[in-house]
């Protein structure tokens, strides 16, 4: 390790390990049941278009602004602020992206419990513990609080480990293959009855739904959560790279990586629905809404299994595995942000850091499991509809107009010297400056309005 602060091995340890923040339950459980309580088509259509136009500038914003400072997000905005106002208004960005971190990990811990409990009930099915695998699969109390507790001491076990040994090691290993088992799981759903109507649902874009504000808003929400942004992740794996990466391709890989993964499993989870509505599972209410968002993936899933025979008890164990896997590489990003920020600026221990805010977290998720009806959505869409593109659109604001262009560029050019030549020195500074801030305003504004 070059520095105390503890940096990525290697160019591929930290691709994995950004990939492995940016790729969990929003891919697989996120944008999918998006897609399918947002017409589909449409929503695949703008997520891209936002994805790529919107989310890849403002990760390279946290990235860079990252790996600039070596510091967590409170500590390095105010690095870049040239005065006392711009200074606090860092530090008040820089908490509410921990205080927004705190809380998407105490959803997210809930949704990955689920994952570890259909994982063990495949287990207890293989050894005919039938009863247990019911329970293990049904929504209760006592499972989801179990279940989260036990997710939250894994990401806490990780995280007091350090960067290299914990983030690293475990988002390399296990990455592909979740993405190999998810191309077969697609090229098997697909030749199933039913499945092309989910196929044609998530292709054929409704083209008036695309311009839906609340589409828009959703979809916009979803692409920040997937990509980890407006928190200070990135931002603070940013800080982790060595000098000598060229990070406009590695953030470009991360970006791709994960958008992939999102896209791919659309074509696993809607082709699903439509199977399983084909063998009477009911999915869509009488007005033909979805009947459960957030446990869709959950109803929809195991069907599919079950048409393998006893081979799906297999196929399940391995897709709730590699899933609890991806969200645990996502967590620990979670995590990081509130424990880097409070060891850095307060001087505890790594220890003693991550098991306090561990367990604030995880009293915050028995609050939402206590009132799930009422608490879950609304903690989801504060944090990630609105809280995480605003905090991106204040990180534009920062590169854009606060930070000292010489030295936003002479970090840019860092680590590649032929940077300048290309198109992304061209754009990207202007573009974050001023058409992403107004972007995100607009798409805020219509939908406040509309
Ligand atoms: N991007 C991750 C996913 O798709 C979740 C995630 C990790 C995240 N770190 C984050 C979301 C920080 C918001 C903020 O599952």
């Amino acid at each position: 390790m070059a520095s105390p602060r503890g940096e990525f091995s290697s160019r591929l340890g930290f691709i994995m390990a950004a990939a492995g923040s940016a790729v969990g339950l929003g891919n697989i459980w996120g944008f999918p049941t998006q897609a399918a309580s947002n017409g589909g088509a449409a929503f695949l259509l703008v997520y891209l278009i936002l994805a790529f136009t919107l989310a890849y500038p403002v990760l390279m914003a946290e990235l860079i602004i990252g790996r600039h400072a070596h510091a967590n997000a409170v500590n390095a905005l105010r690095l870049i602020s040239p005065n006392r106002v711009t200074r606090r208004i860092g530090t008040a960005t820089g908490i509410t992206g921990f205080i927004v971190a705190s809380f998407i990990l105490s959803f997210y811990a809930i949704v990955a419990g689920w994952m570890l409990a259909h994982c063990v009930a495949a287990v207890s099915e293989l050894f005919r513990f039938n009863g247990l695998a019911e329970w293990l699969t049904e929504f209760s109390f006592a499972r989801n609080l179990g279940f989260m507790l036990i997710f939250m001491a894994l990401t806490v076990g990780i995280i007091s480990e350090g960067v290299q040994q914990g983030i690293e090691r475990w988002s390399s290993r296990l990455m592909p293959m979740l993405l190999i088992s998810l191309v077969l799981l697609v090229l098997y759903v697909f030749t199933l009855e039913g499945a092309m109507d989910g196929l044609r649902v998530y292709l054929l874009p409704d083209f008036e739904r695309a311009l839906a504000p609340d589409l828009i808003l959703n979809a916009l929400g979803a692409a920040f959560f997937s990509l980890s942004l407006g928190v200070g992740t990135m931002l603070i794996y940013g800080s982790y790279i060595s000098d000598r990466e060229n990070l406009p391709v590695v953030g470009g890989l991360v970006t791709l990586v994960d958008i992939c993964i999102a896209v791919l499993a659309g074509f696993l989870v809607l082709p699903a629905m439509y199977v399983a509505l084909h063998n009477g599972v009911e999915i869509f209410t009488a007005t033909g809404e979805l009947i459960s968002e957030d446990t869709l993936i959950f109803n929809v899933l195991p069907r599919l299994f079950d048409t393998m025979g006893l081979a799906g008890v297999v196929v399940s164990l391995l897709f709730f595995f590699l899933m609890s896997i991806a969200a645990l590489t996502s967590s620990i990003s979670m995590l990081e942000v509130p424990v880097a920020y409070t060891i850095e600026e307060h001087g505890v221990g790594r220890k003693r850091a991550v098991v306090v805010i561990g367990t604030l977290i995880a009293i915050a998720s028995t609050v939402i499991l206590l009132n799930f009806e009422a608490l879950f959505g609304l903690v989801v869409a504060a944090t990630t509809r609105y809280s995480q593109p605003l905090l991106g659109f204040v990180f534009c604001v920062y590169v854009g107009w606060i930070w000292h262009r010489d030295q936003l560029l002479q970090e840019v050019r860092k680590g590649s010297d032929r940077v300048e030549h290309g198109l992304f020195w061209k754009i990207w500074p202007g573009y974050v400056r001023v058409v992403c801030p107004v972007i995100i305003l607009l798409i805020f504004a219509q939908s406040l309005l509309g």
